[in-house]
């Protein structure tokens, strides 16, 4: 057989989803990535009546008109946005949206800056286009953002996309206001593209809100704005996202997902529609419950020996600092490995640490090390599962860990 493309067997398998088709009896996950609500009543309802009516085939390539119209009102009212429909293209969730700006943006051998850790999709994403991720490295202590003159000293002549992403994946963490700015001038005195991904922003807490970059001033022509259903209405498995781009540019990007998906699922558009004009209720009782777990899983979590994690602005991800651990226990627990598993350990420890809690504790978490080179001795748990899961599931944690 001829070999398969360089392309991809150069991609690097996603961290995140390591665990995520492990069998075990009793495997506690604390790496998921959708939230347990179920959809409200209303998106339900929809899709069912979507089907009764037969509305099941290909809609239009940029998706059905009321739901552009109601991401419109969307991005008006919450985020001080102004794009007309022309410019909203819906996709196969925001990852086909962000896959299709790295297309039309992206020639060989140009480069994309990330702030990492980053959500893993970005950096791969990039390589698929033969362009470059580069990663900047941010710190906890800097609740994550990015040290802005670091990222002017990355910018080279081949730069030509930035991202955004904030609140982030796997960190929580948002861009402030200062930063978010800053980072615009540097997009417009170096003529970037911008990829805001704005997929958590409805999952902020603290009364806290996120700026979207598209808004700030000389920044609209150069930002693809990407949101979508997944996270804030826990609809992951309904495929639905969308980008609103800078104007003349959604026909670009029709090129891009017209040969791949053709169109977001029909009946998850019609669920999408209901979802955004659902009461708010809604979401003051989703938020209210994300913001308990939010804080008991910060609270247990510093309870454990060695680890320390900080309430995060958004997203229902704590991010948690093991270094301390892996300082105190990591020979210890390579120790604990090595007897019990037959491979080779992974040459990343915090992912050592993450097979020993597996192996040990029955439960599955995400190592930071799945988010690039900066999330080493970092690890992330979700908050998307429920009290019961988490009391569960963080008390095997600090069992597991206690035991060294
Ligand atoms: C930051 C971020 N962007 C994009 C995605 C992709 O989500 P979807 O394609 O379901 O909208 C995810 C999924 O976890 C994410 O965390």
């Amino acid at each position: 057989m001829k070999p398969l493309s360089t392309r991809i067997q150069n991609i690097k398998p996603s961290g995140i989803r390591k665990y995520f088709d492990v069998k075990r009896d009793d495997l506690i996950s604390l790496g998921v990535g959708t939230i347990d609500f179920d959809p409200f009543p209303a998106v339900q309802d929809a899709a069912i009546q979507a089907i009764e009516e037969n509305f099941t085939g290909y809609t239009t390539n940029s998706g059905i008109l009321p739901l552009r119209e109601a991401i419109i009102g969307k991005l008006a009212k919450e985020n001080s946005l102004s794009y007309s429909v022309e410019d909203i293209l819906v996709t196969c969730g925001s990852s086909e949206a962000i896959a299709a700006v790295t297309q039309v943006v992206l020639d060989p051998g140009d480069e994309a800056i990330m702030f990492g850790p980053a959500y893993s999709a970005f950096g791969p994403l990039v390589e698929l286009c033969n362009a470059t991720p580069i990663e900047i490295p941010t710190r906890g202590e800097d609740n994550w953002n990015p040290d802005v003159s670091a990222v002017e000293a990355a910018i080279t002549p081949r730069t030509k996309l930035l991202f955004m992403n904030s609140p982030g994946n796997p960190t929580g963490a948002a861009l402030s206001r200062e930063v978010t700015e800053a980072l615009s001038e540097l997009a417009i005195k170096y003529d970037l593209w911008v990829v805001s991904d704005e997929l958590y922003e409805r999952i902020m807490f603290d009364g806290k809100q996120i700026i979207s970059p598209a808004s700030l001033p000389g920044m609209h022509e150069r930002t693809f704005t990407v949101n979508g259903f997944s996270k804030g209405f826990g609809m992951t498995g309904w495929r639905v996202g969308y980008v609103a781009s800078p104007k003349g540019l959604t026909s670009a990007l029709v090129k891009a997902q017209q040969f791949s998906s053709i169109c977001a699922p029909a009946i998850s558009q019609r669920a999408a529609l209901a979802a955004l004009t659902s009461s708010s209720e809604h979401f003051k009782a989703m938020l209210d419950e994300l913001t308990h777990r939010r804080q008991f899983i910060v609270n247990q979590i510093n309870q454990m020996p060695y680890v320390h994690c900080q309430p995060q602005d958004g997203t229902f991800y704590t991010f948690v600092d093991a270094r301390e651990f892996l300082r105190e226990k990591g020979e210890a627990m390579r120790s604990y490995l090595r007897q019990h598993t037959d491979g080779p350990l992974s040459d990343s420890e915090v992912e050592q640490l993450t097979d020993f809690v597996l192996i040990r504790g029955n439960v599955a978490l995400t190592a930071g090390s799945a988010f690039g080179p900066c999330g080493e001795g970092w690890f992330r748990v979700s908050g998307a599962s429920n009290m019961n899961v988490l009391q569960k599931g963080l008390t095997r944690v600090r069992e597991a860990l206690e035991a060294l």
